[in-house]
């Protein structure tokens, strides 16, 4: 028989639990080989910043700024408010905050370092817009609370003002369901051995990888109006379980063989998901894309559509490929643009005391 006390003790205990859980709030670890955020599960909220570096900012400058911001990111991602930090009370709910750092070309060029990474070529269906495209510096800063972001992201512009100038801010969102604002499951088919196809195994870059960013406008109202058998032949996949148009399941391996009666391939030729396969593991992007929203543009259509960014070892080897074929005949290129594009090298994680980009600009 339970008795009167072991319930109250009981009572009391469980409500110690709750606030131990309370007490250790959700915290992803700062310092590590890698920084945090690339393999990190999805956040439901994101801030991409892009900086310029103001003209004259030269190494050592670009050196005391990534020690600043480092700071800032070790202290704010567990729970503790920055120095100087003008509401300590917002860094007490880390809900998951990952900061991450990003180099543009053109940051290597101001501190006299070979960059790793260039932009990307051309792609005929590209309409980029320089107010989204480019930058020096990538600071992306994620987390389960927007108030969260929202406190990371003015300590690092603060913290950023004399070095450089927002270039662009790009705001994404992601509900727990991982669909898209066209209504497609994403984040089936991503590569699994992260060495292989993210990480970067040699260099001043190890630990490292590089990062694509394009920001790509979906035009929904004409994605509205198709019916929603020529939207799942348009990726190939469904909508409701995001299984192969050949299979059941969500993880169904896609049969791109399979006809149907009159002889066509069930998988068409130019659906995005043939289009876009590799069939090397170890040549696949990781692709952690977060949807944007901005309400409606001044024409009254939607300003909408999926802040894309992929991590891999190499941009040249394994993302280009991928871009130009959809470029050449994706069918979901009637309802979508990049109008956005940006690279970065994501320089490996630092240890405690140490500071981000400190193997590549020492
Ligand atoms: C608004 C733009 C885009 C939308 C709505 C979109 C949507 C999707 C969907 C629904 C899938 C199937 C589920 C999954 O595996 O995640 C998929 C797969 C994929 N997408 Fe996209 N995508 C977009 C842009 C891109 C771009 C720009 C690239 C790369 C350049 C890309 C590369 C891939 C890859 C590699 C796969 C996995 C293919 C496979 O091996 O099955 N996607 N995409």
């Amino acid at each position: 028989m339970i008795s009167r006390r072991g319930l109250i003790t009981g009572g009391a205990a469980a409500a110690a639990g709750a606030l131990a859980r309370r007490e250790t709030p959700p915290v992803e670890p700062f310092h590590g080989t890698h920084q945090a955020g690339v393999a990190t599960a999805l956040q439901a909220h994101a801030v991409f910043l892009g900086f310029d570096l103001r003209r004259g900012t030269r190494k050592e400058a670009i050196v005391r700024l990534l020690q600043l911001l480092t700071d800032d990111a070790a202290r704010l991602t567990q729970g503790r408010p920055a120095l100087a930090d003008t509401e300590p009370e917002l860094a007490a709910t880390p809900a998951r905050l990952t900061v991450t750092f990003g180099f543009g070309p053109g940051l290597f060029e101001a501190a006299g370092v070979d960059s790793p990474v260039a932009p990307l070529p051309a792609f005929r269906t590209d309409r980029l817009e320089q107010r989204w495209s480019g930058g020096d510096l990538l600071v992306q800063v994620c987390a389960d609370d927007a108030l969260t972001v929202a406190h990371a992201v003015r300590m690092i512009v603060k913290d950023t003002r004399s070095f450089a100038r927002v270039r662009w801010t790009q705001r994404g969102f992601h509900s727990g369901n991982r669909r898209n604002l066209m209504g497609q499951l994403e984040g089936t088919v991503n590569p699994v051995d992260l060495d292989r196809a993210v990480w970067i195994g040699q260099g001043a870059l190890r630990g490292g990888t590089t990062m694509v960013l394009r920001r790509i406008r979906m035009r929904l109202e004409t994605w509205d109006a198709a019916d929603r058998v020529a939207r799942e032949f348009t990726i190939g996949r469904r909508l409701d379980t995001g299984a192969p148009l050949t299979g059941t399941a969500e993880r169904d391996t896609p049969d791109y063989e399979r006809k149907n009666r009159l002889g066509f391939p069930v998988i068409s030729e130019f659906a995005h998901i043939r289009r876009a396969h590799v069939a090397d593991p170890g040549q696949r992007i990781l692709r952690r894309p977060y949807n944007y929203d901005e309400g409606l543009t001044a024409d009254g259509e939607s300003d909408s559509g999926l802040l894309f960014a992929s991590y891999q070892a190499d941009i040249a080897r394994q993302f280009v490929p991928i871009q130009r074929l959809l470029a050449e005949g994706d069918l979901l290129n009637e309802w979508i643009t990049a109008i956005g594009s940006a690279v970065f090298a994501i320089p490996p994680g630092c240890a405690p005391g140490g500071w981000i980009g400190e193997t590549l600009l020492t």
